[in-house]
């Protein structure tokens, strides 16, 4: 309220400036500074806003405004190449961060600094406010930059709002804009599809405009993610090299252009897609984009990942500092073809294999069209009579018995056709009315910017829960993209994408507000939808449908850039050829589940599993809450390896993996260590030892963290040993 109140007051500041003649500005320098980096703003002598440092933090801030002089670059023609909030139609001649059409059609824009505030939230936050105006038409935009001191981040986003005579038309609406001066420019960005999320790509910005883009509306992720990583002059290391990593915080179609100009600077702009999405915007009406976070390390991208992790646990993730729960999920035991006594056998089971929960995946619901396969019955979310004569709440009453805790799954934002959702509120689905529907596994998506709608998908969450108070997991799917996007009750079409996600996001805080921490994967159809906007709302995400161990070892890798561990729900299950050992490992690196027929298991491999779990109760905090140094690349190294340590630098769990097949692949060489205290003492124990055989690792061995950080230790990788866990302990 009193933020509205202020910014209330500035705005009529605001506006009487305008019948103002602009007198001569002083330059006003806006540092954003958090422990290591700086973000400065300046204004120039015509109140522009301009970008004109981002890097390492200098000691006396008044030293930044010495920055700009030292740049001996070709020509400016614009006078605002360097926009913190770049603008169309007016002098800025590069990709903009907002155009707008206002009511008397002209399409430009020019945003003037009109004052600032910066405040402190607490001990490690502040939040920085700018505000602008336009000198000629009744048009203003506050940029917002709250940044975090200990973890070098900043989450940047604009509120847009005029007082002009009619309707506005915003044709772009970024969050951000960031500049950048180096010598050259690495992104590192990443695109895939089912069961191939994250294929990572490293390449030098060329001059004009990359884009990074989502038009998918829902799994959005699918094809392209938002997240990206830019390096500055040359590739950065995993420990060194200057990085910037930056994520949008929507679930939705996202753009982001990296535009290398005719200075060589690099000019970021990142928000919702305008694509198919003019805003209409009208006088006194708020517009506020997400918000587009961002982290920067001048020590490469170990340090950065690990900022962003810590930002993540501490501040932006459900339940962060929270525990997680490990569970058996019948999806790829059973597929559709379970019945209740299938299922109270797989309780047992549970109980036997000695994980949190049982998870009752896809087919438990629909009669009329009943889910025996993914052709029908979404959206109808009764119980199968037929499979469960006695509904779920017998299988949680059966859990119970057993010991352990039961969870769900459910895709509420969709619907088969062929369902009574379907035939009773054919306006509920999001298809053009002229047009023959188009299927994405034969299903369609429900509209969400409709109220109706939102309330039918709360009330499927909200029914499972009041029906079985004891639910204890959430898994929220959600497969399908949206073709021939067209919303029957919603008046102007070109806000659909948007109120699709700011509606799905409506019932998310409603879930939110009466069930404030149960735990909840977010799902699509494998990995197509985590963002930090999302995770706000679920404690973990489904990386990908591929649990090959193998596979996952890369995909886990790239995620990590960007996501913490315990965000990562990694499941133990019949994909790919490699042992129950290998397997489980892999899946150790975040939170662990299984998706097997444990009664198939045979015994050696069930005594595995089960004690591969009690370790995995020992280490799950650290690799949870701890430190997370990437040590060797599966995409250069034949041995990767991976290396989580508590923040005391006492306790630590080092993956090793061989990811090659070539004759005599292993580890040949000592693997160095990182984050360890060089003057502690560690020994070395190997984790997750399969019964029968022995660990060639002699855990009497002392060895000093130098040691190990500069020579390194080999945990002895060979084919036949494809799989080695340590535990790393300080003694003394
Ligand atoms: C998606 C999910 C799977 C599974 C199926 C069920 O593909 O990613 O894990 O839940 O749906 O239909």
């Amino acid at each position: 309220m009193k933020r509205m109140r202020e910014t209330g007051l500035i705005v009529a500041v605001a506006l009487l400036s305008l019948v103002q003649p602009t007198a001569f500005a002083q330059p006003v320098t806006i540092p954003v500074e958090t422990k290591h980096h700086a973000l400065v703003l300046q204004t120039d002598a015509n109140k522009n806003l301009g970008i004109v440092y981002m890097g390492a933090k200098l000691a006396d801030k008044n030293e930044y405004t010495h920055v700009p002089a030292m740049y001996k670059q070709t020509a400016e023609y614009t006078g605002v190449a360097n926009a913190a909030y770049a603008t169309a139609g007016s002098r800025n001649l590069f990709e903009p961060a907002i155009a707008v059409t206002h009511v008397d059609g002209n399409n430009s824009l020019d945003l003037q600094y009109v004052r600032h505030d910066s405040k402190k939230l607490d001990e490690n936050t502040s939040l920085l406010t700018v505000f602008l105006k336009d000198p000629v038409y009744n048009f203003e935009v506050t940029l917002y930059y709250k940044s975090w001191f200990n973890e070098d981040v900043t989450e940047q986003w604009s509120e847009i709002r005029h007082n002009e005579k009619g309707n506005v038309v915003l044709n772009k609406y970024a969050s951000a804009g960031l500049y950048l001066k180096a010598g050259s420019y690495w992104l590192r960005q990443y695109h895939g599809d089912w069961a191939k999320e994250m294929q990572a790509e490293e390449t030098r910005l060329t001059h004009g405009i990359k884009t990074l883009d989502s038009k998918l509306g829902t799994r959005a992720n699918l094809f392209q993610p938002s997240v990206f990583m830019i390096s500055l002059d040359k590739p950065a290391t995993e420990d060194e090299g200057t990085v910037l990593y930056g994520a949008l915080e929507w679930s939705g179609n996202f753009r982001v252009d990296l535009e290398l100009d005719n200075q060589d600077n690099l000019r970021i702009m990142a928000g919702i897609n305008n694509y198919a999405s003019p805003y209409i915007l009208k006088a006194g009406e708020v517009f506020t984009t997400p918000a587009f976070v961002s982290v920067l390390s001048s020590n490469g991208k170990g340090e950065a990942s690990r900022k962003l992790h810590n930002w993540a646990r501490n501040y932006k993730l459900l339940d962060g500092k929270g525990t997680r729960l490990t569970l058996l999920n019948n999806w790829e035991a059973t597929y559709f073809d379970f019945n209740e006594a299938k299922l109270k056998e797989l309780l047992k089971d549970t109980k036997k294999l000695g994980v949190d929960l049982f998870l009752l995946d896809d087919g438990w619901f629909a009669n009329k069209y009943p889910r025996n396969d993914d052709k029908a019955g979404l959206g109808d979310w009764q119980e199968n009579k037929k499979k469960l004569p006695n509904g779920i709440s017998s299988l949680v009453q059966e859990a119970q018995a057993n010991g352990v805790k039961f969870g769900i799954w459910i895709e509420p934002e969709m619907v088969n056709p062929k369902s009574e959702l379907y035939e009773q509120h054919p306006d509920w689905v999001v298809k053009q009315p002229g047009r023959p529907e188009h299927y994405f596994r034969n299903q369609l998506v429900l509209d969400l910017s409709n109220p109706a709608v939102q309330d039918f998908v709360f009330n499927v969450v909200d029914g499972l829960f009041t029906k079985n108070p004891t639910l204890a997991y959430i898994k929220w799917d959600c497969n399908a993209v949206i073709y021939n996007a067209y919303a029957a009750r919603l008046g102007n079409q070109s806000h659909f994408y948007i109120k699709y996600v700011q509606g799905l996001y409506a019932v998310l805080e409603r879930i939110r507000k009466k069930y404030p921490t149960v735990p909840m994967m977010l799902c699509s159809g494998g990995g197509g939808r985590v963002d930090y906007a999302a995770l706000q709302y679920f404690t973990e995400f489904w990386p990908s449908d591929n649990t090959d161990p193998l596979e996952r070892i890369f995909m886990q890798w790239e995620y990590s850039y960007f996501y913490p561990a315990i965000t990562s729900a990694n499941h133990v299950t019949d994909w790919g050829k490699q042992p129950i050992k290998f397997r489980t490992d892999v899946a150790m690196m975040g939170k662990l589940g299984f998706d097997i027929v444990v009664s198939h298991l045979k015994e050696k491999d069930m005594t595995f599993c089960q004690e591969a779990l009690k370790t995995y109760n020992a280490v799950k905090p650290i690799i949870w809450q701890g430190d997370q140094y990437r040590l060797q690349d599966p995409l250069t190294n034949a041995v990767a390896a991976v290396l989580y340590i508590n923040k005391e630098k006492t306790t630590g769990v080092v993956f090793n993996y061989l990811v090659s097949n070539r004759y005599d692949a292993g580890s040949l060489l000592p693997i160095r260590f990182k984050g360890l205290d060089p003057a502690k003492k560690y020994t070395l124990k190997e984790l997750n030892v399969y019964p029968g055989t022995t660990s060639t690792i002699d855990s009497s061995k002392v060895y000093s963290g130098e040691f190990l950080m500069k020579v390194g230790f080999n945990p002895d990788v060979k084919a036949g040993r494809n799989s080695v866990v340590l535990e790393v302990k300080a003694v003394g």
